[in-house]
């Protein structure tokens, strides 16, 4: 084993000139492990991926499976196998059936991607409309309609064609108008510090689409898979997206996105030109089989059930005169403070003291917590008086 903080520094490229340089040897349930023994828990389920605990033993069992039978055989969509083939029976029991139809990928901004292409394909449009504020991925298509407009700027030119909206305001969806392919919007907006839209926007956003004819694409990549208390957020807003997007937890902890969408808008992807969208290693069969697992883990623990009152002993818990407002939806929190510093004192402390949390990006004055759906009152309960510490510290 190698957990050389220089190695780590001089080989590894850099995202942040202050990475958190903990070495993580192994991880169980809500708890990551240093070599030296140290245990961290996972308030932040490693940004929004183990919604069901690190190394949940059901995700092993169907991963060893899956790779006693075989790896990569094939690009996507050639050859039939088994694991992407029930993935997606899965979710077509768990979807609407116009929700029946999925093209797996392989990241969260891929299957972002996908979904504008195949937005713009089906309309025959151009036009974008996305939301201030929202993050949709770090590639160009997805980076184009990311709100955030200062880390765009060194990355010009992006996409064109792209027109901004404020996020839960109805009167500026007037600005969505027949040159639309899509409007794309997270349902939850995530990185810009849990911004939770109302039912009355969220169906007005769904009755203009449908009257422009611009596709719905609802990106549940971070709100998704049980994290707001239902399975898909857009449950709760009494609407349905044209196209939905999936990554993150969906994997178990294994790298795999999805957009998914009905199957005579999808299959405009496979003529004119053929092979529209393609990837090698989208719908790889271990990662298939580690969603399904994630899926039917999810189910099997009635994990949903729990959610809204966990949220509820956390909510109850972090109480301090420093907190300015909590924005909470399921298990899917913001705490904020007067400043990033003291964010990122709290953060620096919880850290220091076995707790992982974190801040956002486009609101870095904000504490993230987000952990594993099936952590324990009695971790959340510990963890929680480290947080508080960390505040009154702070
Ligand atoms: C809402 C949302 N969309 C898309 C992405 C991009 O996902 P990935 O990092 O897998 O490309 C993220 C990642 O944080 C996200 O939170």
């Amino acid at each position: 084993m190698d957990f050389s903080t220089d190695l780590f520094l001089s080989h590894l490229a850099p995202t942040t000139p202050h990475p958190f340089l903990i070495p993580i040897e192994r991880a169980e349930g809500v708890y990551l492990y240093s070599p030296d023994g140290k245990r961290y828990t996972d308030l932040i389920s490693g940004i929004g991926v183990s919604n069901i605990g690190h190394r949940h033993p059901k995700v092993i069992e169907a991963i060893r499976h899956q790779l006693d039978k075989h790896l990569h055989v094939m690009v996507y969509g050639e050859y039939i196998q088994s694991a992407p083939n029930r993935l997606a029976k899965k979710l077509s029991e768990l979807l609407p059936p116009s929700l029946g139809c999925c093209y797996f990928v392989n990241s969260g901004t891929e299957a972002n991607e996908g979904a504008l292409k195949l937005a713009k394909r089906y309309t025959g449009r151009t036009g974008i409309v996305s939301c201030n504020k929202s993050y949709h991925g770090s590639t160009h298509g997805s980076l184009s309609v990311s709100g955030n407009e200062a880390r765009k700027n060194a990355f010009r030119p992006l996409l064109p064609d792209v027109r901004f909206i404020e996020f839960n305001s109805v009167a500026d969806l007037d600005r969505i108008t027949g040159q639309a392919a899509c409007v794309i919007m997270e349902t939850v907006q995530g990185d810009a510090g849990v911004r939770i839209p109302t039912r009355e926007y969220m169906q007005a956003v769904r009755k203009k689409c449908s009257q422009t004819g611009a596709l719905l694409i609802l990106d549940e990549i971070q709100c998704g898979m049980g994290r707001t208390g239902s399975l898909f957020a857009f449950e709760q807003f009494g609407i349905l997206p044209d196209i939905l997007t999936l990554a993150k937890a969906f994997g178990g902890g294994l790298p795999i996105g999805a957009f998914i969408s009905s199957k005579a808008i999808m299959s405009t992807l496979s003529h004119d030109p053929t092979l529209g969208h393609i990837t090698t290693f989208g719908g790889n069969p271990v990662c298939c089989a580690s969603a399904l697992a994630t899926l039917q883990v999810i189910e099997e623990e009635s994990l949903l059930n729990h959610v809204e009152a966990k949220g509820i002993l956390f909510e109850g818990l972090l109480r301090h005169a420093r907190i300015r407002e909590i924005r909470r939806i399921g298990l899917m929190f913001a705490l904020d403070f007067d400043s990033a510093d003291r964010a990122n004192r709290i953060v620096d402390y919880a850290r220091e003291n076995g707790v992982i949390c974190y801040w956002f990006l486009s609101h870095p004055s904000s504490l993230r917590i987000a952990p594993p759906l099936t952590i324990s009152e009695q971790e959340i309960r510990a963890a929680c008086a480290v947080i508080l510490k960390a505040i009154e510290n702070s």
